[in-house]
């Protein structure tokens, strides 16, 4: 299975929040956006593209290869005039050279077939000097066990065969460090980072939150009633009281075109 980004079905998968302030404290102290052209590689629906916005940059593109995804980023970042979206590639973007001050990608290079073609367009679109941030989940984040607060271990606990999907998907922190050298990157560094992801009211918002499976791309290797049950599974597992507040561990790099 695994999800289609292209279908309207799925337009509303990488919106409906907003980052959180744990995110945006991080990032600020790894890249200064302000007055800087950040290029959004992957941006889905628009969510962080908002939040370098917010942060002070001076221009955003948001690039992505679905029109759909990017119809949802239009809607969503409307009256950000410092923002614009344009469909393309993550290894063909389109873009003129040393377009960025600042290149991101978050949670794109685990769904790329070739990881060193986009690594090359990111390093052609960066300015000298300028930072690529490289934020995904690497097999040995996914593998943490699941807790009141990280959720998504839960999802492997109950359906062990989503751990392969992931480990096939997802490169690991040394082999990321390797390609980005490889690329030509230098001062290239990696740390672990938990983002909030959401805060519920209670159970029954994560039960939709799950149900609709959005922002979740593994939750499409599940058939409708094996997602029956993972959220019944959950539900037994999180408080049942107050609110629930999601943490994912990330693993982000970064480097600098010298
Ligand atoms: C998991 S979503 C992440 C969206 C957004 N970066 C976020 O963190 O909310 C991955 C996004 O990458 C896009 N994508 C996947 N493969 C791509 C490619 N080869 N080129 C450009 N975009 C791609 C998808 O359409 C989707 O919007």
């Amino acid at each position: 299975m695994g999800i289609d980004f292209h279908a309207q079905t799925n337009k509303a998968s990488y919106v409906g929040r907003e980052a959180h302030a744990d995110w945006t404290s991080l990032i600020v102290e790894l890249a200064d956006p302000r007055g800087k052209t950040v290029v959004d590689l992957g941006c889905g629906g628009g969510i962080y593209a908002k939040a370098w916005a917010d942060l002070g940059a001076g221009r955003v593109i948001g690039i992505d290869f679905s029109p759909v995804m990017l119809e949802a980023a239009e809607e969503n970042c409307r009256g950000y005039r410092q923002i614009a979206f344009q469909q393309g590639d993550a290894a063909a973007t389109g873009l003129e050279d040393q377009t960025a001050d600042i290149l991101f990608a978050r949670a794109l290079i685990h769904h790329l077939p070739d990881l060193p073609a986009c690594l090359a367009e990111a390093f052609r679109l960066l300015k000298p000097g300028g930072t690529i941030l490289l934020q995904d989940r690497t097999p040995e984040d996914v593998r943490l066990p699941g807790s009141a607060e990280h959720l998504r271990g839960y999802f492997f606990a109950c359906f062990p065969r989503l751990l392969q999907v992931e480990e096939a998907r997802r490169p690991g922190a040394e082999k990321v460090v390797r390609e980005l050298a490889a690329a030509g990157f230098t001062a290239i560094a990696h740390l672990h980072a938990w983002e909030t992801r959401k805060v519920y009211a209670g159970a029954d918002e994560l039960a939709a939150d799950l149900l609709s499976r959005k922002g979740r791309s593994i939750l499409h290797e599940l058939t409708q009633d094996e997602l029956q049950q993972l959220v019944s599974y959950m539900l037994e597992r999180v408080p049942d009281q107050g609110p629930i507040v999601e943490k994912d561990r990330w693993t982000i790099w970064v480097g600098r075109r010298p």
